[in-house]
Order: structure tokens, then C-alpha cells, then sequence
């Protein structure tokens, strides 16, 4: 159990906090345009993530284990089809998956913790950004090395037990990123290119709406809040039955947005101010960031500070994806937590060579249409698992629990578990994921 409810505040934020808001959230909104693409993925998080994770701590609690043991257990309990166990399944699949590609952009994050100690950005043109960054990605050894150390790091920490070691260092390194991220916005204000960064983030333009956009921004939605693989069910499951779940969740939410934006804001200016591509992908946070320490006063040292931070919060990330299936293998069959970390840490390990191989000698090997394999293997996962992951729980959490069960967890009264739960959780969130598949397919 978390000690009260403010660590499961921390536990949570540090497990949504993480490469997704820093790393993605800028990369895909530059790669979808800007401001109509905040938007949407604005109104995913209000209207379709916070729901979803309300539901998801919700289950958790009131399963108190694994979330295929908790399904397992709800659905006998209650007398449900056991095909809602699924939900746990997929959850283990999607993040295997996620997690291999996680740990090698992890990897990137902890290689740049040396280049600005080493000052290697100090006074460095776009140009010196860009090549330093690319020159770093075709070499595939180098890749693996560094994604190698940090999965050792998180299979380090997830065999010794999560708990203890995290809680202290998440209380002193989330407010610190979050001063760094106001420091680099403070930068970015300086620059000439806030104005037309700051445009690019909120001028919302009807035409850049495709389905597609629709369907990343909620991807990301799901990504960025940890939802739809039963990482938050597995933490509420250690949740103390007093908390107040609405009011938990929307500060876990609101945090989570205003990292994302704050990191936006901070990146852009930084891309008009340097004549650099806003759409140019995964790349987007490894050029400008350097750069803008590289011209600060101090700046190696910040610089190497921020990526430390960024490392940090991957970790705190990274160990929420592996906990469902390390927590499932460790309950069922008693096994021994450090032999399951490193049996799991292993095979994500294999996965993630893929990832490292896309980005080089795989760059031209298309999976399916023009996808690399990294860009294969995060498509399904983001946009397809995660969504359908969590439209499954929405609506489990709304019509598959009994509404005395609904009521004690969210504190509602009988009645308005019907006019409030079952319309925003029941309908809205899971209708909401479904039309955007729908639009998505039709084009
Ligand atoms: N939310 C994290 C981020 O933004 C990543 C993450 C952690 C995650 N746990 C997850 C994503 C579970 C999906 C599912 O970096």
C-alpha cells in the first residue's frame, strides 16, 4: 500500500510524466501540424483520459492485485464473461511492446547526460545539433549501448521492489524538472521565434484536421497518461480505500498537461528561432535542446542536469509499464521478483533491437506501407492497443461492476452513479475512442 494518498500522487505522476510529454508530445505535435493537433488531444485527455483513468484506479482498488488476477477476480466475483480478462492479456503485450522502444530512446536521454557534461553543445550552430544527433543514430552499437544501460537500470530497480527507493527521489526530482522546463521557457521567451512557436502550438487552423490527427492525438492521450495496458490499475491496486479518486486523478491529469505543454512551448521557439524543421520527428527534443543550453550562460551544466532529469523520469515511467506483467507472474507463480525483472528486462531487450536498427542499417526496411519497424511497433501500441485497451476498461468500469461497487469506490451516491459515471465513463469515453476509429478508417 502507498504510504497515503499524495505517494500514490507522486507514483502515479512519475509513472504519466515521463519521454511521452518531453520527448513525443513535442515531436508528434511538429510532425501533425500544431494547434489544431493540441486540441484535440486537449479534449482527449479531459474527456476521454481522465474518465479512463478514473476507471482504471477504480478496477485496481477494488481488485487489489495484478489487473489479469483483478479481472480475474471481478468477473468471478460479479459473474461476468471471463473474456474481459483480455484486457490484462493485452495490457502485458502492449507493454512489452512499448517498453522496447522506450528504453532506447531512454538510452538517447542518457547518452546526451554526457555530451553536455562534456560541453560538446557549447556555442553549436543548428547545423552541429543536427549532425551530432544524426551521426549518434547511425551507429547501431552505440544505440545498444546506451539502451542496454538503461534497461539494466530499470530491471535493477524493478527487482529490489519499487516502492522505497523511488518515492524519496520522485518527490525531489519532479519539482526540479519542472524548474529546468521554466528555465528553458524562459529561454525560449528571449528568442524571436516565441511568437510564431507560440502560434504554432495555438492557432488552430480547420484544415489541418485529418482522421489521422485525431487518432495520434488520442493515442498520445492514452500514451502520455500511462492508460489502456492497466499500468494505473496495477498502482491502484495500492491505493488506500479513503482517497478520493476524482480529485487524485485530475491532479495526476492536470500535471501530466502542463509538463507536455511547458515542454512545447520550450521547443519551438527554439525550432523557428534556428531556421530548424518543426516536423522532422523523433529527433525533434535531441536538436533544440542542446542548442538552446549550448547558448545559455552555464548551459552545460543545465543541460546536463535536464537530460538527467529526462532520464529520471523515463525510469519512473519505464517501471509502471513493466509492473502489470511483473506483478502478474510475480503473484500466480510466487516466482522470485529479480528472476522475473530479468527474464522480462531481457526480452523487451531483443524487441528493442529493432527499434535501434531502425533508426540505421533497418532505416529502409519497411514492416508495413512506409512504417520502419520502430515506427511499426509504436503505431500499434500508442494508436491501436492503448485506445482499444482503454475503451474495454471504460466499459467494464461502467457496466460490468454492480453500482453499489461504483458508488463506495468514487464516493457517488446510487443515483448519481447513473447520471454522472455511467454517461462519462460509460458512454462519452468509450464512444469517443470508437468514432475516432471509425474516422480513422473511412479517412
Ligand atoms: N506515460 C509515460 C510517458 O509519457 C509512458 C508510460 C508509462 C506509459 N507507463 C505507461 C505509456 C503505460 C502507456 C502505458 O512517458
Amino acid at each position: 500500500m502507498w504510504s497515503s494518498r499524495w505517494l500514490f500522487v507522486l507514483a502515479a505522476a512519475g509513472s504519466a510524466v515521463g519521454l511521452g510529454n518531453i520527448w513525443k508530445f513535442p515531436y508528434i505535435t511538429g510532425e501533425n501540424g500544431g494547434g489544431a493537433f493540441v486540441l484535440i488531444y486537449l479534449i482527449c485527455v479531459a474527456f476521454v483520459g481522465i474518465p479512463i483513468m478514473m476507471a482504471e484506479v477504480m478496477i485496481g482498488r477494488e481488485g487489489r492485485q495484478s489487473p489479469i488476477n483483478t479481472m480475474r477476480a471481478l468477473v468471478q466475483q460479479h459473474h461476468r464473461s471471463p473474456a474481459w480478462v483480455l484486457i490484462g492479456w493485452m495490457g502485458v503485450l502492449a507493454g512489452f511492446l512499448i517498453l522496447s522502444y522506450y528504453t532506447v530512446i531512454a538510452g538517447w536521454a542518457l547518452y546526451y547526460i554526457l555530451q553536455m557534461a562534456q560541453g560538446t553543445f557549447d556555442g553549436a550552430t543548428g547545423a552541429v545539433a543536427e549532425s551530432t544527433f544524426n551521426d549518434f543514430l547511425s551507429d547501431p552499437w552505440r544505440l545498444v549501448f546506451w539502451q542496454t544501460l538503461f534497461m539494466v537500470m530499470t530491471v535493477w530497480i524493478i527487482a529490489r521492489g519499487v516502492i522505497k527507493g523511488l518515492e524519496s527521489a520522485i518527490r525531489w526530482f519532479m519539482p526540479l524538472l519542472f524548474v529546468l522546463l521554466i528555465v528553458l521557457l524562459g529561454y525560449a521567451v528571449t528568442t524571436d521565434g516565441f511568437q510564431q512557436g507560440w502560434d504554432f502550438m495555438f492557432a488552430f487552423h480547420w484544415e489541418d484536421v485529418s482522421g489521422q490527427t485525431v487518432l495520434v492525438a488520442m493515442g498520445q492521450a492514452f500514451f502520455t497518461l500511462s492508460l489502456g495496458m492497466g499500468a494505473i490499475m496495477a498502482y491502484g491496486a495500492y491505493v488506500p480505500s479513503n482517497a478520493s479518486i476524482t480529485s487524485t486523478v485530475s491532479i495526476i491529469a492536470i500535471l501530466d498537461t502542463l509538463v507536455a505543454v511547458a515542454a512545447g512551448l520550450a521547443i519551438f521557439p527554439i525550432v523557428f528561432a534556428n531556421g530548424l524543421e518543426p516536423g522532422q520527428g523523433p529527433g525533434l527534443m535531441f536538436v533544440t535542446i542542446p542548442l538552446a543550453f549550448g547558448q545559455m550562460p552555464l548551459g552545460a551544466l543545465f543541460g546536463t542536469l535536464f537530460f538527467l532529469l529526462v532520464s529520471f523520469a523515463a525510469i519512473t515511467s519505464a517501471i509502471s509499464i513493466s509492473e502489470p506483467a511483473l506483478a502478474y507472474l510475480v503473484e500466480t507463480y510466487n516466482a522470485k521478483r529479480g528472476r522475473v525483472a530479468i527474464t522480462l528486462g531481457v526480452i523487451s531487450w531483443v524487441l528493442g533491437l529493432g527499434t535501434v536498427f531502425s533508426f540505421n542499417i533497418w532505416a529502409d526496411r519497411h514492416v508495413v506501407g512506409d512504417l520502419t519497424f520502430f515506427d511499426f511497433v509504436d503505431y500499434v501500441s500508442q494508436n491501436v492497443m492503448l485506445p482499444l485497451g482503454g475503451m474495454l476498461i471504460a466499459l467494464f468500469g461502467a457496466w460490468a461492476l454492480p453500482k453499489t461497487v461504483i458508488g463506495s469506490q468514487l464516493g457517488l451516491q446510487e443515483g448519481w452513479v447513473n447520471v454522472v459515471w455511467k454517461v462519462v465513463c460509460g458512454v462519452i469515453a468509450p464512444l469517443g475512442v470508437l468514432v475516432v476509429f471509425v474516422a480513422t478508417v473511412i479517412g
